[in-house]
């Protein structure tokens, strides 16, 4: 049997239940990681079980609630013994809604609903998973995306609340230092579920179906590829190995590649 990257450990993954969540999954398990694999969805974690068997285990919750994390780690310490990963990547998206375009009401409680999922539950994550990792030595992993460094990856409550991240995972790499290390990747656009907030009424349309975001960002990107969300998934088993990044804390991978513009010669 080959060894794999990930050999024994165990991590938590949110939002684990598709799109670049189910990758991580597939791909940790394949490297020898059990995972728990966190979700409000109870019919995408019933269909990750039924297709990676006891590989994963599965904790249908919701991530802005503290209790629902405490859950999937205690469900890792008591399967597993142990905890070395938090991969926090449960996101919502406000499909670009500008700001001139959205009405106030939207905008105060759309800020909210999507605040709690894309920076309150990453700092509730981090709480919950803190004892065992500590144990463990091991690290938190955040999404972020390309809009956590640039414009246009959202509308203005999207784009705030990566760049939020940013400032958390630098925060948190400070004070969790040195026992847990605190990271974070940025993927860009891919053909996903990735719904946006009930209280702007974006949650019934998901980004796959409304935009053709394969062919947006091939056609917008400096490397012209078709990116799927299995091509994201890399730097996350580099974080996850600790062997491999024992020196990294604090740190952003951006795997987008939208900081370099699309050569004008290119078609
Ligand atoms: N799709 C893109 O173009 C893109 C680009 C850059 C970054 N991202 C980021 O990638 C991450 C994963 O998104 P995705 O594109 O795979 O979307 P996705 O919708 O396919 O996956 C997200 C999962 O999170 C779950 N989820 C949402 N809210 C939850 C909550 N409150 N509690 C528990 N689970 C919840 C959903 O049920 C879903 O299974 C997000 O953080 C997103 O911001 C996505």
């Amino acid at each position: 049997m080959t060894m794999g990257r990930l050999d024994g450990i165990c991590a938590v993954v949110t939002g684990a239940g598709s799109g670049l969540g189910r990758a991580i999954v597939e791909r940790f398990t394949a490297e020898g990681a059990h995972v728990v694999a966190l979700d409000r969805s109870a019919a995408k974690l019933a269909k990750l079980a039924a297709d990676l068997g006891d590989l994963v285990t599965t904790v249908t919750g919701d991530v802005t609630s503290y209790a629902d994390n405490v859950r999937a780690c205690e469900t890792a310490v008591a399967r597993q013994g142990r905890l070395d990963s938090f991969v926090a990547n449960a996101g919502l998206w406000d499909f670009g809604r500008s700001l001139a375009d959205s009405d106030p009401d939207d905008l105060q409680a759309g800020f909210d609903e999507l605040f709690a999922v894309n920076v309150k539950a990453l700092v509730l994550g981090a709480k919950a998973a803190l004892p065992a990792l500590t144990t463990s030595r091991g690290s938190v992993i955040c999404t972020l995306s390309n809009a956590a460094f640039y414009p246009v990856g959202g509308g203005p409550l999207y784009v705030a609340s990566k760049h939020a991240g940013v400032g958390l995972v630098r925060q948190l790499a400070y004070e969790l230092a040195p026992e847990v290390r605190v990271n974070a990747v940025a993927p860009g656009g891919m053909a996903t579920d990735l719904r946006g907030p009930a209280s702007m009424g974006l949650d019934a349309t998901s980004i796959e179906s409304t935009i053709p975001i394969r062919e947006y960002v091939k056609s917008t990107t400096a490397l012209h590829l078709d990116v799927r969300p299995e091509d994201y998934v890399g730097a996350y088993v580099l974080l996850a190995a600790r062997d491999e990044s024992s020196t990294v804390t604090g740190t952003v991978i951006d795997v987008s590649s939208f900081g370099i513009p699309r050569r004008p010669t290119e078609s």
